[in-house]
């Protein structure tokens, strides 16, 4: 991972030149990064804007071809990822960061960065994997728009070299990739776990019919839907039918 790398100055988004590469037949090798300075559209999860301050910032796409995996295990390649990602950035930077299910990057109650996964499927496997990643590292402020932000810079006051990083997380998400090829999925599910926001403790959640209620995550299914104990009982969800409500 990140053997072939790519850096461009500005783009639209990351995943969308991955994507374009890929459907005008371009040869892009398994591993491939593509990295860029800044994007102009950089894309977020459900029609959501990704912003990104130029040069600041860790913004970029990984093309994996996870031909191994079988359709109903998508939900692991999210596992390994978001897990590639966090232990990375735990290494380089010693914070506490954690995935907020299913693949937000967040310290402490605030988003540090997030994960857009699009796969390509051919018959019953993923051809290909864009995995777009987009992390705050030296960002200073955040327009009040976006929602929650925060960065390395913001919590350690310290500037970190983008070119370093990446080829670190590279490294982890490399790493944590071979264990689904060697298929050590109880591994990888318990680390997920482990590093999950707000396992095991009662909080707040709105569901898509508006309703605010109490509930403590106790599990993620392997489909990837949320597990939620409530007082009227165990509860599944999909991403868009929940919300986390802070405080
Ligand atoms: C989210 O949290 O909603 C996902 C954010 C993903 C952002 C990254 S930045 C690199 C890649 N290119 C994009 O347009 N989006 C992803």
């Amino acid at each position: 991972v990140g053997q072939n790398l790519v850096i461009l100055k500005e783009v639209a988004s990351t995943n969308n030149y991955l994507k374009d590469l890929l459907s005008n037949s371009k040869p892009v090798a398994d591993g491939t990064v593509i990295m860029a300075e800044s994007q102009f559209a950089g894309r977020g999860q459900q029609t959501n804007r990704w912003h990104s301050e130029a040069g600041k910032n860790l913004t970029f796409s990984l093309l994996l071809k996870p031909g191994f995996l079988a359709l109903q295990q998508q939900f692991d390649l999210t596992r390994v990822i978001s897990l590639g990602v966090v232990t990375g950035l735990q290494q380089a930077t010693g914070l506490p960061v954690q995935i907020k299910w299913p693949n937000d990057i967040y310290v402490g109650e605030k988003k540090l960065g997030g994960i857009l996964i699009e796969n390509l499927v051919q018959g019953s496997t993923i051809k290909n994997s864009v995995i777009g990643i987009g992390l705050n590292i030296n960002q200073e402020s955040f327009p009040p728009e976006v929602p929650n932000p925060t960065s390395v810079k913001q919590i350690l006051q310290k500037d970190y070299d983008l070119n370093v990083l990446l080829s670190q997380i590279c490294g982890y998400i490399e790493a944590w990739y071979l264990k689904l090829k060697a298929g050590r999925l109880d591994e990888i599910r318990e680390h997920y776990l482990a590093n999950l926001y707000w396992l095991n403790h009662e909080h707040k959640f709105m569901s898509d019919d508006g309703v605010i209620f109490t509930g403590t995550i106790t599990a993620v299914r392997n489909n990837g839907f949320l597990v939620l104990s409530t007082k009227s009982g165990e509860k599944e969800f999909t991403l868009k039918q929940i919300q986390f409500l802070n405080k």
